[in-house]
């Protein structure tokens, strides 16, 4: 990698920080402190969302300001002042969704140097920002987690990551990607090359300071020359309580690590013995499922056994906390440039008992907080505070090494040790896991502590870690990246209309507790995580999809405030749950983003598919959406969202939509091209803007039909469907639409695709109808009948008059000894009769308007329902009155019905959502 940045290890010479001059980077810091120390005292400001926990003296200990600080971050505004550019209308901008692998990258040093709960490469962001962005731009992520948002935007100047990830970079500094479509040319113009600027924000301490240090990245500090020993090696005798005389007595060896065991009772005679020796065999290191007890031979499982439970006083020196008994069972050391394994000698066991007795100093006395994860240690372990979760030798260690990194942190080699340490802490703690022989690290996303644990010595361990960072070919500068902590749903730290683009990998849900989980750390920094603001699915705290959902339509709301208007959010999402996938979409849209293409990668082929329905099955999913320009709402309020606000509205969202797609040489099926899905964002953008909408579907097709073109089920522009004809010219298929049966909506698309096609009878549609309906359909819907899809939706040729003008160029084109039969011939009659078709526009709009009747009757009789529950239901009858119910501004009926169905149901539902969401929002607005 070049280097992009210097090193300021020494601190010495004059700087410059946001336009003002300082003798050194220690003025720097201190005429920013003292600008953060007084910031601190203002009462609004302690105010804002998420405010992090902790005494102003811990913040600014942990605080780098400018460029961090462990809180809101008061001077994103001089950052956004200094280094962006204004908003410019006429400024002209012009891009398409874009998604690519958000996975790639994966095993990169850069990606595992510091671990996370979960991350995404910044090789992956990488192409997002320079898809969207150009050298200067400000990006922002407000779920920054790691900060790799970031490193991403710093590292779009490097030449050779650029490089390594397939594009070409020339001698101008365009970045060149390859260009398969044209034959001959070779590469096509993707981007330029140039460090972009990004504000990171997280609500985690924790998480901003990585996210701090890893954009203020050099090797060379970590380099074993550098300064960092006289902090780290503030107990110098410790490490004489890693050695071992080895299993003879003879060796003077350093301790790798020791394998802790609990110890387990058995159920048959009570003896009381660890797992090590219950369940390993002698000479092997294999933990056996079953197992004889040692002493009376009983048969057991691990589960069989009882737990021992022992008092340890507690640092304070004012009580004892209970805890599982652990004791060591293996020494691992190397004696003569050989692996040793050995049973713990007296001189092992005394040297232990020694660090035990020695006093703990700057240990924090903290308690984990009640939480989901955090119950699961208390009940099984019996840990209640941060220091069970380490041995009392590597206390001994780490936690003078961690009060002089704090001390040092107003230098730079102090927040590099800091970094270090907080790099190594979790592989020193009781949290790794032994397993075969060997440390098998601990156990990601939660805070287990194993019946078999591995205590790594120290030492080695931050050794390691300070040799892998100084190995990293990472070069980031403080300068470019702001980082901020806080809650997503409160950045006014960030100016309006001030960021060029935003890419956010926003909390999954439920798998993984940030805030319990980043407690671990930060009890040690001092500074916690607000945990209320945490955006978790989280029993135990009682916040279920209702708070997700309000956080995250808060967050987007402030995404949409600071975004520049005609500019672009890309959402990450790790999906596992259907319901919080569209609660996100939903989400964005309540905002005032429109969407304009959500993608799943196919694992297996290692592409992006657009998607336009979302399985409970664990995708990697991206949605971009753009805020569309000021010209687009003002003209809406002049129109009154009136027809001419619905044309005007598809025609500025078809600009933002690729006219071309390509993929593996095949043009692809742009998905938010399709009338419906058109449809469905026009309804989003009026329910945003409280408008009724003022066309049916029928209507709107037809509309759709006369204001602009379609090729191949897709709606153009004039000028885009040029470019579309010419690419079809060369290609011989169509491209086809993916559709997946999974309620009565799709049910009936999929049968109007068929029969568009192809006029089908009953009998030919029935199999094919049947294997549509696979395990995919939705929980609640009720089945529907063929029978009755058709007779709602369609028209069956009865065999009386003339041919339909549908299943006549369908018979005549297809069967050879049709062709050219006028539309009476009793041949072509008779092959044409009890064929469904698609009705033409007028019959369609009588049907619906008929079918919709019946949806309506159908919903009074759900309102009706008595029950507190239904159980079953259409839900085109809840879409149907919804929608209805919206129009007549009945925000009570919604409500109503929404509370008698499951949640479920609405959560995976984008419609009924937002509507129930937006009768919410009007109702608490008193309208
Ligand atoms: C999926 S992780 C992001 C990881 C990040 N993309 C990375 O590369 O490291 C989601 C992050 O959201 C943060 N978070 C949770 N609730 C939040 C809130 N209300 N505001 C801001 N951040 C929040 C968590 O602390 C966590 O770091």
């Amino acid at each position: 990698m070049t280097k992009l940045f210097q090193s300021a290890i020494t601190e010495s010479g004059p700087i410059e920080c946001l336009g003002q001059a300082f003798p050194n980077d220690a003025a720097r810091r201190e005429h920013f402190s003292k600008l953060l120390a007084e910031k601190l005292k203002d009462l609004e400001f302690r105010k804002i969302d998420g405010f992090p926990i902790g005494s102003d003296e811990d913040i600014l200990t942990l605080s780098d300001p400018p460029y961090f600080t462990a809180c809101p971050n008061p001077f994103i505004e001089n950052f956004v002042e200094h280094y962006g550019t204004p908003y410019d209308p006429s400024f002209p901008y012009n891009k398409e969704p874009f998604a690519a692998d958000v996975s790639e990258g994966k095993n990169d040093p850069i990606y595992n140097a510091h671990s996370y709960h979960t991350k995404v490469p910044h090789k992956a962001i990488m192409r997002y920002i320079l898809h969207y962005t150009k050298p200067g731009d400000i990006v922002f992520d407000g779920f920054c987690g790691t900060g790799m948002a970031g490193v991403a935007a710093q590292l779009c100047g490097d030449r050779t990551t650029v490089e390594e990830m397939g594009y070409r970079v020339d001698d101008s500094g365009n970045v060149l990607t390859p260009n398969p479509d044209v034959a001959g040319s070779a590469w096509k113009e993707f981007s330029v090359l140039g460090a972009r600027r990004c504000i990171a924000n997280d609500l985690s301490p924790f998480a901003g300071f990585i996210a701090s240090r890893y954009n203020d990245f050099s090797s060379e500090d970590y380099d074993m020359s550098s300064p960092l020993d006289e902090i780290l090696d503030v107990s110098p005798n410790v490490r004489s309580l890693y050695t071992t005389h080895g299993p003879k007595g003879n060796a003077d060896a350093a301790i790798e690590y020791v394998v802790w065991s609990e110890v387990f009772s058995c159920p048959g005679c009570q003896h009381e013995t660890s797992l090590y020796e219950f369940a390993i065999a002698p000479g092997s290191s294999e933990l056996r499922e079953t197992f004889t007890c040692p002493s009376c031979g009983k048969e057991l499982e691990k589960s069989d056994l009882g737990s021992v439970w022992t008092s340890v006083i507690d640092i304070d020196g004012r009580g004892f906390l209970k805890e599982r008994k652990t004791i060591p069972v293996e020494i691992v050391a190397t004696i003569s440039n050989k692996i040793a394994r050995f049973a713990p000698t007296e001189f092992d066991l005394q040297l232990i008992r020694s660090a035990d007795a020695l006093p703990l100093v700057d240990v924090p006395n903290a308690a984990f907080p009640h939480g989901r994860q955090t119950r699961k240690i208390k009940s099984g372990s019996g840990i209640e505070k941060i220091h069970q979760m380490f041995t009392r030798r590597s206390l001994q260690m780490i936690s003078p090494a961690w009060k002089s990194a704090q001390e040092a942190a107003s230098t730079r080699k102090g927040r590099v040790a800091l970094f270090l340490l907080s790099g190594a802490l979790t592989l020193i703690s009781k949290r790794e896991r032994y397993r075969d022989g060997s440390g098998k690290g601990s156990q990601s996303g939660t805070l287990y502590v194993p019946s078999l644990q591995v205590e790594k010595n120290p030492f080695d361990v931050i050794d390691r870690k300070r040799r892998s960072f100084a190995r990293l070919p990472l070069s980031t500068s403080s300068a470019m990246c702001s980082v901020t902590v806080g809650s997503h749903t409160d950045v006014r730290i960030v100016p309006d209309n001030s960021v060029d683009y935003i890419f956010t990998d926003p909390p999954f849900g439920e798998s993984l507790q940030y805030s319990e989980l980043n407690f671990f750390h930060e009890a040690w920094l001092s500074v916690r995580t607000k945990m209320e603001s945490d955006c978790v699915l989280n029993y135990v705290h009682s916040k279920g999809i209702p708070f997700y959902q309000s956080t995250m339509k808060r967050s987007f709301a402030e995404a949409y405030r600071i975004l520049k208007p005609g500019r672009w959010i890309t959402v990450e999402f790790s999906n596992t749950q259907a319901s919080l996938w569209n609660v996100i979409q939903v989400a964005l849209q309540e905002a005032g983003f429109v969407v304009a293409n959500v993608s799943a990668l196919d694992k297996k082929q290692g592409s992006f598919n657009s998607v336009t329905t979302t399985t409970s099955v664990k995708q990697d999913l991206v949605i971009s959406a753009y805020k569309p320009n000021g010209g687009l709402e003002e003209r809406f309020a002049k129109m009154m969202g009136s027809e001419d606000s619905v044309w005007d509205f598809v025609r500025t969202h078809l600009r933002y939509l690729p006219s071309v797609r390509l993929k593996a040489g095949r043009l692809d099926f742009i998905a938010e091209r399709d009338p419906r899905i058109i449809f469905d964002r026009m309804i989003a953008w009026f329910v945003r803007h409280n408008a009724p909408v003022p066309l049916s579907t029928q209507e709107f097709q037809q509309g759709l039909r006369g204001h602009f073109v379609e090729r191949d089920g897709m709606v153009f522009l004039t000028d885009q469907v040029l470019e579309y004809d010419k690419k079809r010219a060369q290609v011989a298929q169509a491209p086809q639409m993916e559709l997946f049966v999974l309620d009565e909506r799709s049910a009936i698309d999929w049968l109007t695709d068929l029969l568009k096609k192809r006029p089908s009878t009953y009998q030919e549609l029935s199999p094919e109808f049947m294997a549509q309906l696979g395990a995919g359909w939705k929980k609640h819907e009720s089945r529907p009948e063929l029978s009755s899809l058709l007779e709602d939706n369609f028209i069956q040729y009865d065999g009386t008059g003339e041919v339909p003008s549908q299943i006549h160029s369908y018979l005549s084109t297809n069967h050879k000894d049709l062709r050219g039969l006028s539309k009476d011939n009793p041949f072509l009659v008779a092959k044409a009769t009890d064929r469904w078709y698609v009705p033409d526009p007028n019959k369609a709009q009588d049907l619906e308007k008929k079918r919709e009747k019946a949806l309506l009757k159908e919903f009074e009789t759900y309102q009706a329902a008595t029950g507190r529950r239904l159980k079953e239901f259409r839900l085109e009858v809840l879409r149907a009155g919804f929608k209805a119910a919206w129009a007549a501004k009945d925000y009570k009926a919604i409500i109503s019905i929404a509370q008698k169905v499951p949640e479920e149901a609405l959560q995976e539902d984008e419609k009924l959502l937002l509507w129930y969401d937006q009768a919410l929002t009007r109702t608490e607005a008193g309208d």
